[in-house]
């Protein structure tokens, strides 16, 4: 497990001062363009879901990098997989919730029809940062009655205290800086 950890750090590259002075940008992509990479995330994620719950109904990923992640998890985990997008961008009855990040403002929606009372999800980001968007997803699955049993990201940005933002939900990283 260690060594998968390891080789997924070496997968990630920090940018200074991106998008704004004064934010160390944590940049996932070198992960997908290594499939051994990838393919450990995608491990560490199904294990942990596998070992801490009997039923998941829906992965559901959160907009733009939530869904490099998302889908090969909920195929792992033999389940479907649904998108939080930004507002505007997903036809029909939609429900949305406003939100602020690290490095902006943003409004998060879902259709109507894509989880039901009583579901219980797993959502999933590449990285936690404030917890914004995070929660965000959150409001939104409660509004529609939905049950989350836990927040997954690659990287948490521990200093910024997401994780406390996001109680009682569980947050789930695998890396930490
Ligand atoms: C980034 C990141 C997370 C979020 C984390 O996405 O991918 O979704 O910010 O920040 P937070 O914990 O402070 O909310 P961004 O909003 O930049 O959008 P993108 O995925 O479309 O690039
Ligand atoms: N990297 C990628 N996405 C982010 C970051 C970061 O450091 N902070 C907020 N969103």
């Amino acid at each position: 497990e260690d060594c998968r950890l390891k080789m997924i750090k070496s997968r990630i590259r920090d940018f200074p001062d991106f998008p704004k002075k004064g934010i160390l940008f944590r940049d996932i992509c070198p992960i997908l363009k290594d499939p051994g990479a990838l393919s450990a995330v995608t491990s560490l994620f199904e294990e942990h879901v596998r070992g801490q719950f009997q039923h998941v109904d829906f992965v559901v990923g959160l907009d733009a990098r939530g869904f490099l992640f998302g889908p090969l998890l909920a195929q792992r985990l033999g389940v479907g997989f649904v998108l939080v997008r930004k507002k505007g961008k997903l036809p029909g009855a939609t429900v949305s919730v406003a939100y602020d990040l690290e490095y902006g403002k943003a409004e998060a929606e879902i259709q109507e029809d894509a989880v039901s009372p009583g579901h219980k999800v797993i959502l999933i980001d590449d990285l936690l940062a404030t917890g914004g968007t995070l929660y965000a997803a959150c409001a939104l699955m409660h509004q529609r009655q939905v049950e989350v049993l836990s927040c997954l990201v690659v990287v948490e940005l521990k200093d910024l205290n997401g994780a406390d933002r996001l109680k009682p939900h569980p947050v789930y990283s695998l890396l930490q800086y």
